[in-house]
């Protein structure tokens, strides 16, 4: 047993006979989502435009003309309302429903979804109850409050929603994935001229590298998630039963393909929630006209 495992228990908020800096971790995960959340509450839910590069900007933002780019902002994917965006679903601004005293941006009707997926995440779960509610701050440190909820009652118990938030999840990967695949798909040349007849031609620029490594990244979060890993073999009792044994056999298979990413779920939550930040950001600020974006071909 370790010296730190043997060290008596102290009673109270923060109290620990802890030497190590136990408190860092906490801390950095309260600063990183921190950011994050202020990020796309803040940007991308109350600045409306910019999730792509558009010609001709005549908005306030505006910093003379970009070249185009076939680029969509992760966090509006999918455009369910865009105007006259290549990318929109339906051809409206905001939905007629929607009260006109009110700021929209078509992300505010999707971003429940990979966001209620990262929030009941078995790892967030553990970091955020941690570096926001102390709940303990770390292990054999001292916790506010004696009573102990628990995940089985209210209002915890909302939690067990994550293994339908991770249908929806592959949903939206396989929307990123073709995002991607559409940013491959340039309406101008190298020199951005819009070509001629509505015409398109493969090519790739910065923000095409960024989006395809975003979707790698939230792959290795999604595949690794202890709901796709309980649903590909997780859930069978035995592997090598004579009964259904092909099934269960292929399930094997798949349980430790997924294994191999739920191993280092928490590396892919930060780096898929940093990639799926910063990508939107990137596209973003080109759109916007502050940052311009490299066409390598
Ligand atoms: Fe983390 Fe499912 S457990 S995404």
């Amino acid at each position: 047993m370790s010296s730190l495992t043997m060290a008596p228990h102290r009673a109270g908020f923060g109290a620990t006979s802890r030497r190590d800096l136990w408190w860092v971790g906490p801390l950095a995960t309260f600063l990183g989502l921190m950011a994050f959340l202020i990020y796309a509450h803040a940007i991308v839910l109350f600045v409306p435009g910019y999730y792509e590069i558009r010609e001709n900007p005549d908005d306030f933002f505006a910093h003379g003309n970009r070249p185009v780019a076939p680029y969509l902002a992760p966090f509006s994917s999918p455009l369910i309302y865009g105007g006259h965006s290549p990318h929109a679903w339906i051809a409206k601004d905001r939905p007629d429903w929607w009260p006109r005293w009110f700021p929209f941006t078509s992300a505010m009707l999707i971003l429940i979804f990979p966001a209620g997926f990262r929030f009941t995440c078995y790892y967030y779960r553990k970091a955020y109850y941690r570096a926001f509610w102390a709940d303990p701050p770390a292990c054999a440190v001292g916790e506010p409050r004696q009573s102990y909820w628990g995940e089985n009652h209210w209002p915890l118990l909302i939690q067990n929603i994550h293994r339908y938030f991770m249908y929806a999840a592959v949903l939206f990967l396989a929307w990123l994935a073709w995002d991607a695949l559409y940013a491959f798909w340039w309406p101008t040349d190298r020199h951005g001229r819009l070509l001629p007849d509505g015409g398109h031609q493969i090519g790739m620029g910065v923000g095409t590298i960024l989006m395809v490594v975003n979707v790698l990244c939230l792959a290795g979060f999604t595949f690794g998630c202890n709901s796709v890993r309980h649903l590909v073999g997780g859930r069978y009792d035995c592997f090598a039963c004579p009964h259904n044994i092909q099934q269960e056999r292929t399930g094997y298979k798949l349980w430790r393909w997924v294994t191999r990413f739920n191993e280092h779920h928490m590396e892919w939550a930060w780096v898929s929630l940093f990639t799926v930040g910063f990508t939107d950001f990137y596209i973003r600020m080109c759109a916007a006209g502050i940052w311009t974006d490299y066409r390598i071909f």
